[in-house]
C-alpha cells in the first residue's frame, strides 16, 4: 500500500481521491525534528512551505518516491538533489495564482483607503478624527500599478489591475509580454484580450504608484535601498511572494522617512516570527503568509497532487 504523509496538510478533496484508490494518507503533523525518524516509512510526502525536505531527510529517506508540494515555491525543498536521487518533485504552479493575485490587490485597496489602520484605530479612536485622518485615501483608476515578475501570478495581477482602470508596468528577465484576456464571469461572448509588452526594471521602478512582487525567492534582496531611492515619493510596495526578496530593514526605513506611503506585506524574511517592527508598523497592510490559502486555490491543489500522485504509481482514474 502506498503510505503518504502530508506534514502541511492537505485539503479533504485531495484526501479522498488518494483513499478511494487504497492508499494510506496521514495528516497529523510531525515536527520537523522527528521527520527524520519517521518520514522512512512513507513513499510520498506531502507539504506546502512549512516543512522542509533538506539534503539530510533526503538522504535518510531511501524509499520515498515523490516529493509533492501544495503550491508553487520549492524553496522549502532541496529538488535538485532529490531528482538526482531519482525522486520525483512535483509542484501545482498554476493553481493559486487567482488567489495570491487577489490577496495583492486586498493589500492594495486596503493601504489606497487606510483600512489597515482603520480595523485597527476605530474600534477605540475617536470617531470623527480617524475620518478627518483617513479622508485622504487615493483612487486606483488611472494609477501606475508595476509588476515585478510576469508569470502566472504577475499575470493575473495584471489582468486585475487593467480591468480597475490602472496603468499597468510589468518587467521580467524571461518574458518579454503577454496575451491578457479579460472574460466577463458567465458571458462567454464578451471577451477582451491585451497584449501587454514588459518594460525596463528602471521605468518601473520610477513611475509606479503601486509596485507588486511575483518572483521565486531568491539569495539576496530585489528591492534594497537603492531601489527604493529610486520609486516615487509616496509609493507603496506589495510582497506576497517570498520574504527577504524586499530588504526589511530598507523598507522599514523609507517608510518611517515618508519615503513610501505604505507596504502590504504577506511573508517574511524570518518566518513565522517576523520582525515586531515591520508587522506592527502603522504603514503595513499585514497578513501572515496566505496568498495561496483560499478553500478554492487549496482545493485545485489537493485534487492536482492526488491526481498526480496516483498517475505516478499507475492508477490515474
Ligand atoms: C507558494 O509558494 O505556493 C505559497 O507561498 C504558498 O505557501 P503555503 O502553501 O505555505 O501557503
Amino acid at each position: 500500500m502506498v503510505k503518504i504523509l502530508a506534514n502541511d496538510g492537505i485539503h479533504p478533496d485531495g484526501i479522498t481521491l488518494l483513499e478511494e484508490a487504497g492508499y494510506q494518507v496521514d495528516t497529523e503533523k510531525v515536527p520537523q525534528e522527528d521527520l527524520i525518524k519517521v518520514l522512512p516509512a512513507y513513499d510520498v510526502i506531502i507539504v506546502r512551505s512549512a516543512t522542509k525536505v533538506r539534503k539530510d531527510l533526503i538522504d535518510a529517506c531511501p524509499n520515498l518516491k515523490i516529493i509533492a508540494r501544495g503550491g508553487v515555491g520549492l524553496d522549502n525543498i532541496d529538488h535538485e538533489y532529490a531528482q538526482s536521487k531519482g525522486i520525483t518533485v512535483m509542484n501545482t504552479p498554476a493553481a493559486s495564482s487567482s488567489s495570491v493575485a487577489e490577496l495583492a490587490f486586498a493589500h492594495i485597496f486596503s493601504m489606497a483607503r487606510f483600512l489597515h489602520r482603520a480595523n485597527r484605530e476605530v474600534p477605540t479612536g475617536s470617531f470623527k478624527k480617524l475620518k478627518d485622518e483617513f479622508s485622504e485615501g487615493t483612487q486606483l483608476r488611472g494609477k501606475t500599478l508595476g509588476i515585478i515578475g510576469f508569470g502566472r501570478i504577475g499575470q493575473e495581477v495584471a489582468r486585475i489591475g487593467l480591468a480597475l482602470g490602472m496603468n499597468v508596468k510589468p518587467v521580467d528577465l524571461i518574458i518579454d509580454g503577454a496575451e491578457i484576456n479579460i472574460q466577463l464571469f458567465n458571458m462567454d461572448n464578451v471577451k477582451l484580450s491585451v497584449s501587454m509588452p514588459t518594460f525596463d526594471m528602471e521605468e518601473v521602478l520610477t513611475t509606479s504608484d503601486y509596485l507588486t512582487l511575483h518572483v521565486p525567492a531568491s539569495d539576496g534582496a530585489l528591492i534594497g535601498r537603492d531601489e527604493i531611492a529610486r520609486m516615487k515619493t509616496g509609493a507603496f510596495i506589495i510582497n506576497t511572494s517570498r520574504g527577504g526578496i524586499v530588504d526589511e530593514e530598507a523598507l522599514i526605513d523609507a517608510l518611517n522617512s515618508g519615503k513610501l506611503g505604505g507596504a502590504g506585506i504577506d511573508v517574511f524574511e524570518n518566518e513565522p516570527n517576523p520582525r515586531p517592527a515591520l508587522i506592527g508598523h502603522p504603514k503595513v497592510s499585514v497578513s501572515p503568509h496566505i496568498g495561496a490559502a483560499t478553500q478554492e486555490a487549496q482545493g485545485y491543489i489537493g485534487l492536482e497532487l492526488a491526481d498526480r500522485i496516483l498517475a505516478h504509481f499507475g492508477d490515474d482514474k
